[in-house]
């Protein structure tokens, strides 16, 4: 059995006249000790999937469906359940550690409180634990700077510490959401290396999510990508590279660098709002491929061969649109 299953995920923003449909019948696998990448442009659901499984959506947000665990569902368990998990089994890094950390304590206290909230450990041990998770994200001079605030550190410091506390307690799960967006490439590379390192050394799952395929085709082995709140398609990692078979994902393929002079061709157009979605395939207002039929019926989302999904009735004749 998989360690996370996710099926038919729903998410829905309350609003007073009503529920509005956010993320849309998702339905995915992550197997131990495996990376799986979740890609798609600004706004297409990949955080609030997050949080759907973390049991930490905000109030006016709800999930239905169903998100097991090791054979249990996150979301029918009790709060106190959950966050007992947390932490524990699954744990998250996000975008912007600034927001996660809390600035009025020392980041190795807040380290330490991970520690003994899961574990039973006595004062001086946690220190020890501490001083070794801040060895393990290769912060220098621990003893030092487990004394310090976190707006006394960089933001590429400041997610080690982060990485450090996800860690803690070597869950089974790290969710890691968009871990390096806010850094720069040089920063960025190095905290992708010690994510991998650190994924190697303890054993553990990675969902990653990001908008950038580099970073998938690097760190993950199977790939989903969304948009506008569903899974578009669906494969392991070599082969969306090699053969995608959705026009987004050939969109997405073609925002990324291919050498020089090869220019850049971004996508026409924007995510369309939750609420604001065209009749049909939802991508259908953007697709450079799409035939009146992809106006008028959402296509499913169907097996091309084992392993690789696509949601797009013309998957077959991608070929003519790959060249164009
Ligand atoms: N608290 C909220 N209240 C209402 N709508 C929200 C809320 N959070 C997110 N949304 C909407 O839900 C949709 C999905 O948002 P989400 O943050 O999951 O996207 P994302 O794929 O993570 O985007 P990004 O790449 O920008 O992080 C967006 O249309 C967003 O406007
Ligand atoms: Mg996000």
């Amino acid at each position: 059995m998989s360690l996370l299953q996710v099926r038919d995920l729903n998410i829905f923003f309350r609003t007073q006249s009503g529920s509005i449909n956010i993320v849309n019948n998702l339905n995915f696998d992550i197997e131990e000790a495996t990376v799986f990448g979740l890609a798609g442009e600004s706004g297409s659901g990949k955080s609030l999937t997050a949080l759907a499984i973390m049991g930490i959506l905000p109030p006016n947000i709800y999930a239905e469906g169903t998100v097991n665990f090791k054979g249990t569902n996150l979301l029918t368990l009790s709060p106190e359940a959950i966050r007992d998990l947390r932490g524990r089994e699954i744990s998250m890094i996000f975008q912007e550690p600034m927001t996660s950390l809390n600035p009025v304590l020392k980041v190795g206290h807040q380290i330490r409180e991970v520690i003994t909230t899961h574990l039973k450990v006595t004062k001086k041990e946690a220190d020890k634990i501490t001083l070794g998770l801040m060895r393990a994200v290769k912060i220098p001079a621990p003893e030092i700077r487990m004394k310090e605030y976190p707006h006394q550190m960089s933001g590429g410091m400041r997610q080690r510490i982060m990485m450090a506390m996800a860690i803690a307690c070597s869950p089974s799960l790290l969710i890691a959401d968009e871990p390096t967006t806010a850094l720069d490439v040089t920063i960025q590379a190095q905290l992708l290396e010690l994510l991998r390192d650190l994924r190697q050394q303890k054993n553990m799952a990675v969902l990653l999510i990001t908008h950038d395929l580099g970073v998938i085709a690097e760190n993950a082995e199977k790939v989903a990508i969304m948009y506008a709140g569903r899974l578009v398609e669906l494969a392991d990692v070599h082969t969306l590279f090699e053969e995608p078979r959705h026009p987004y994902t050939i969109g997405l393929l073609r925002c990324l660098p291919r050498g020089k002079g090869t220019p850049l061709k971004p996508i026409p157009g924007t995510v369309p709002k939750p609420n604001h979605l065209p009749p049909g395939c939802k991508f259908s207002d953007r697709c450079g491929f799409a035939i009146p039929e992809c106006k008028t019926k959402e296509p499913a989302l169907r097996k091309i061969k084992d392993g690789h999904l696509a949601r797009c009735i013309r998957a077959e004749e991608i070929e003519q649109y790959k060249v164009a």
